[in-house]
């Protein structure tokens, strides 16, 4: 028997009806559509380097009235059989966390509920990142500061806000990645001053990258054990990232980049805060 808090569950959402009706983040484009085929072939090879890592994959299917449902991870924040749904500050995705919901307590969740929130809080998943035992959460682009105090009693950890200032990198996501409690690869440029110095005090070791290292999007990887689950890995971060111990496992998912994101949006973590935890192969 696999101990279930071992195992390290993914959601992914079928892209079949993946595609880019509006212009939400810089690197979307309507003139720019992705190859059907192409992207399906992708979202297969991911399932497959996800699940030859160690992670257990789910998938569902999407709805064709929400083109970006291919990128779960912003719908939900969950962990230990419990989850806090989205609250999306852009309507075009807005009825995605609704969807996400039904999916996760059809499969046995619990929801947390947010009744008596702030008005004012948007929170998406791509903002939230667990390090150690803190949750990290960005705000400024999408999710707001209104909803750090009810992330942080929904799951009882202190939460650490980082001002996003790049509209490229406009979830947290896209500049930080745990490795694991000491180290992640980290892209400052795209926080505030004094994000900048909370977080680097944070990280004992950061791997800092570069402005054009953070545009592969290497950084919005997932992290499996010692496999780091990445669509690309510029030479210098591989280098380092197993002269650490870790072990890059490229999968190209260009398709999707299109749509700004990139595996760890199309990657809903089902267990944030068992990150630390040692992968079991199966
Ligand atoms: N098109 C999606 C959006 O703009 C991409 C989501 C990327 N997600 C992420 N966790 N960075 O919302």
């Amino acid at each position: 028997m696999i101990p279930q808090a071992a195992a390290r569950p993914f959601l992914l959402r079928d892209p079949e009806h993946f595609r880019i009706e509006f212009e939400i983040n810089p690197w979307m484009a309507t003139g720019s559509q992705p190859s059907p085929d192409l992207a399906r072939a992708e979202w297969e090879a991911l399932g497959a380097a996800l699940r030859g890592a160690g992670g257990v994959v789910h998938t569902a299917p999407s709805d064709p009235d929400w083109p970006d449902m291919v990128f779960p991870t912003d719908t939900a924040v969950v962990s230990g059989g419990r989850f806090l749904r989205s609250r999306f500050s852009r309507p075009e995705r807005g009825g995605e966390a609704q969807l996400a919901a039904e999916w996760l307590t059809g499969n046995g969740w619990q929801e947390i509920p947010t009744a008596g929130w702030d008005e004012a809080a948007s929170l998406e998943g791509g903002d939230v990142l667990a390090f150690g035992e803190r949750l990290l959460a960005g705000h400024g682009m999408r999710s707001t500061v209104q909803a750090h105090a009810g992330l942080a009693a929904a799951f009882g950890r202190e939460v650490v806000p980082v001002r996003l200032v790049d509209p490229r990198f406009y979830h947290l996501d896209m500049s930080v990645c745990p490795l694991d409690d000491r180290r992640a690869l980290v892209f400052p440029g795209a926080w505030d001053a004094e994000s900048r110095r909370r977080l680097l005090e944070l990280v004992p070791e950061p791997l800092v990258v570069t402005e054009q290292e953070a545009m592969t999007f290497c950084v919005n990887s997932v992290v499996i054990g010692t496999s780091v689950v990445m669509s690309a890995c510029p030479a210098r971060i591989g280098r380092q990232l197993e002269a650490w111990g870790f072990e890059p496992v490229v999968t190209p998912i260009d398709q999707f980049t299109k749509g700004g994101g990139g595996i760890r949006c199309m990657t809903l973590d089902l267990d944030l805060l068992a990150q630390g935890v040692p992968a079991v192969r199966q």
